[in-house]
């Protein structure tokens, strides 16, 4: 109760674009960052708190930005060649576009699971155990055991495998698969995970076990979750930030977004008219 007050109060007193908060107590926040593919101006300016503790979803009609803004909180589109990115995201206060960052590191800190479930061609073992060995956080063979175990329990996945952790990844089910990478993410312990889209080529079955997952890994991660499905947003996230040809246009509460949006556009989308 305390704590929505201060919130409150942080939000009404802000100077930054609207919802988002000048103080803050946000694991990620992006300040004014635009990206540019070659001539194309994909995302302008946006200004978001992303909070630790949270599911943040986005929304927004197919070609507004989701997936740009997303990719910039783990500088995935440092991968694309046409892709410029400018503006500042820090994470705990510090800029991860700092030369000094090593990117390697930040994306295993803020993890990313992608619309197409893409395991590794490897044994369920291995898929889980690549990152804890690359990035050495096992020093022994039973040490590493127990990543594997402890992550597809987390993942929700352990009771389904564990009598196969041989076979391959891709003999798996598309919503075993999609666990099996929420595990690997999980699997080098990130602070934040990513996901865009995770559902899209699931069933409705193995969709609502993702998104049970997801609110059961909100209390130790921090979630950003990309989203067509505005049933889903509402469903598992307690903000919600939509977008619009490249600009944030509203973020708030998801409550507050799907019965009382402040922006017609905004409203505009909820109720359909558009999409
Ligand atoms: N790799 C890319 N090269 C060039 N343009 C891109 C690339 N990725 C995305 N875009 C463009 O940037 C805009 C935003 O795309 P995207 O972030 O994928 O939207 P969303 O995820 O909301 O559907 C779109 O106009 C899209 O065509
Ligand atoms: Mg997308």
């Amino acid at each position: 109760m305390e704590k929505a007050n201060v919130r409150e109060a942080r939000e009404t007193t802000s100077e930054t674009p609207e919802g988002t908060t000048a103080v803050t107590d946000a694991k990620i926040q992006a300040v004014r960052t635009n990206v540019h593919y070659g001539d194309k101006h994909a995302l302008k300016d946006v200004t978001l708190d992303i909070r630790a503790g949270e599911v943040t979803s986005f929304i927004g009609p197919s070609g507004c930005g989701k997936s740009t803004f997303l990719r910039c909180l783990n500088r995935m589109n440092d991968t694309i060649d046409s892709c410029r990115v400018s503006g500042t995201v820090r994470m705990d206060g510090e800029d991860i576009y700092d030369p000094k960052i090593d990117v390697v590191q930040l994306r295993a800190r803020v993890g990313m699971v992608f619309q197409k479930p893409n395991p590794f061609p490897k044994s369920i073992y291995d898929n889980i155990a690549y990152g804890p060995r690359i990035h050495g956080l096992a020093a022994n063979k039973d040490e590493l055991d127990e990543i594997v175990v402890t992550s597809l329990e987390k993942a929700g996945l352990l009771a389904e495998v564990k009598d196969r952790m041989e076979a391959p990844g891709t003999g798996l089910s598309g919503g075993q698969q999609q666990r099996l990478c929420i595990a690997r993410a999980i699997a080098v312990s990130p602070e934040v995970i990513l996901m865009d889209e995770p559902c899209s080529a699931l069933d409705p079955i193995a969709t609502a076990k993702i998104e049970e997952l997801i609110d059961e890994l909100r209390e130790n991660y921090t979630i950003v979750i990309v989203t067509h499905s505005m049933q889903q947003a509402a469903r598992v996230s307690q903000r919600t930030a939509f977008f619009h040809l490249g600009e944030l246009i509203e973020v708030g509460d998801t409550e507050q977004i799907f019965t009382n949006p402040r922006h017609k556009l905004t409203q505009g989308y909820i109720t359909g008219r558009f999409g």
